[in-house]
């Protein structure tokens, strides 16, 4: 009876440890008529089978004042080996709101809380080449402040028989609407871009 107990134990105990030892993702984005959504929800698809993921969508509410002050997805962020930006290319660059977020992640900065965390960024717009690559050459920078380590696309654009990487952006994942529609490829390199944020994180555990 009692090995029966420490045999349980220690079999709950091994699960436990197996729980804690996965890999924790946090996805990031803002998002108004939900293209940027179905992005962050496709990167956490092709996370999910290696990866504890959590969608932080920015909603308004975490806004007061000018000020990002949701502390729970910061938390979140504090706890995870892995981080995706995403935002619309509003203007040539990430909306206001993910900016607002961005500033609020000065405090981790000064003492370089999420540094060695592995990131990666996805955007979209209406045009093909509607300046996409400055978001996600801001995601990097934003990353590079933290200490983050950027996880590109190793995907070449136009060579991919899936035709992922529709655009040919391997900083991150650029994408934009044909017909008012996300093409289902843009999808597909999302999902593959969630799969190896995950599988780079955790071979990159802290
Ligand atoms: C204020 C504003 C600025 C925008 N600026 C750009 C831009 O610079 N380049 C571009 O390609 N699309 C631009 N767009 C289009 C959005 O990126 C596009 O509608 C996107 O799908 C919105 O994302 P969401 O569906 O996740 O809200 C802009 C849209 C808005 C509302």
């Amino acid at each position: 009876m009692h090995l029966c107990q420490s045999m349980m134990a220690s079999k709950i105990c091994d699960h436990l440890q197996l729980a804690s030892a996965m890999t924790q993702l946090a996805i990031i984005y803002f998002s108004v008529t939900g293209t940027t959504e179905k992005l962050a929800q496709a990167v956490e698809r092709g996370a999910a089978a290696i990866a504890d993921v959590t969608l932080c969508r920015i909603g308004s509410d975490d806004i007061v004042s000018g000020r990002f002050q949701n502390e729970t997805v910061l938390r979140t962020i504090d706890a995870a080996n892995g981080v995706a930006f995403g935002s619309p290319t509003y203007m040539g660059g990430p909306s206001a709101q993910f900016k607002a977020f961005a500033d609020a992640s000065s405090d981790r900065w000064s003492k370089q809380n999420w540094a060695n965390k592995i990131a990666a960024g996805f955007t979209t717009g209406t045009c093909p080449s509607g300046d996409q690559l400055h978001t996600l050459t801001y995601f990097t920078i934003l990353a590079a402040q933290h200490g983050m380590l950027w996880c590109g696309l190793d995907v070449p654009g136009g060579e991919d028989p899936g035709g992922r990487n529709r655009l040919g952006s391997q900083l991150g994942l650029a994408t934009h609407l044909i017909d008012g529609t996300l093409p289902q490829s843009d999808l597909n390199t999302a999902e593959y871009l969630g799969r190896r944020l995950a599988q780079v994180a955790s071979r990159h555990v802290r």
